[in-house]
């Protein structure tokens, strides 16, 4: 049985590297590299914590609007990243998935995330998603043209099936480090009841110490669902199980 006081699903806007570098008087990207670091240790922190689910987002729908270099750049550290964390990711028992709008993508980054798909899609221990060239309306757009295409009802249960993260639950946390107070369309639909957690912390910094911050944050949490909480007490539950019944991780 799992912890129920350990978020199942973890979501991450990863953000404050521009910052974290410019402070340094360094390049932004050398803050997405520091990024990519404190990315390996939060992945290794979730394992080591019993998250079941992480989501990340790495680069948005409007990242493209980025200054050019900057653009290239993430797309040179996904390529690299890639290179250098998947035997580990593969060693540590995490399956990956990338959500997003592949079709923009360049061939040889659209052949590198099926590849580590692929090489990882045996794996048990967490599910960890990496939304690029992502975000919640192109989601929720496309899941809809979808049920179009197929001539299905548009109903709440058929859009779930039909969106990009319809393999895994619903985020219990959504944290955003940087100190924005804002969702910058990151999982839009699937956010409807997650607990949000906003530290000031830029992305470089999040250590394993700030995972247990925003974990602390979490058990605090009642979650109602709709419910009351005296309806929750009746029930002897801290909160109701929320039904899924087409995600499965
Ligand atoms: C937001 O910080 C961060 C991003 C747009 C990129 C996030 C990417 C990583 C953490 C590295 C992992 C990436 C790959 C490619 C695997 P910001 O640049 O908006 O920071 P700022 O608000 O301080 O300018």
């Amino acid at each position: 049985m799992s912890d129920p006081s350990v978020p199942h699903h973890v979501a991450i806007v990863m953000d404050g590297n521009g910052r974290w570098a410019t402070s340094r008087y360094l390049p932004r990207i050398a803050g997405h590299k520091q990024g990519v670091e404190a990315l390996r240790t939060c992945v290794q922190s979730c394992i080591d914590r019993g998250v079941a689910v992480l989501t990340v987002f790495a680069f948005s729908s409007e990242n493209w609007n980025r200054p050019t270099e900057e653009v290239s750049g993430l797309m040179d550290l996904l390529g690299m990243a890639l290179t250098r964390e998947v035997p580990r990711l593969q060693a540590n028992g995490v399956r990956m998935h990338f959500v997003g709008n592949r079709l923009q993508l360049s061939s040889k980054v659209q052949a590198g995330l099926v590849q580590a798909e692929l090489d990882t899609s045996k794996n048990q221990r967490m599910i960890f998603n990496i939304c690029f060239n992502y975000g919640g309306r192109w989601d929720i757009a496309q899941a809809a043209q979808k049920l179009v295409d197929s001539g299905q009802a548009i109903t709440e249960m058929a859009l779930d099936r039909a969106m990009a993260l319809a393999h895994v639950p619903d985020p219990d946390l959504l944290i955003r480090t940087g100190g924005e107070l804002r969702i910058s369309n990151f999982l839009l639909w699937q956010s409807a009841y997650s607990e949000f957690y906003f530290t000031n912390k830029l992305w470089p910094d999040f250590d394993a110490a700030a995972l247990d911050e925003a974990i602390v944050f979490f058990k605090t949490r009642e979650r109602r669902f709709g419910q009351t909480s005296a309806q929750l007490k009746t029930q002897g539950k801290s909160h109701p199980v929320k039904v899924h019944a087409v995600k499965v991780a």
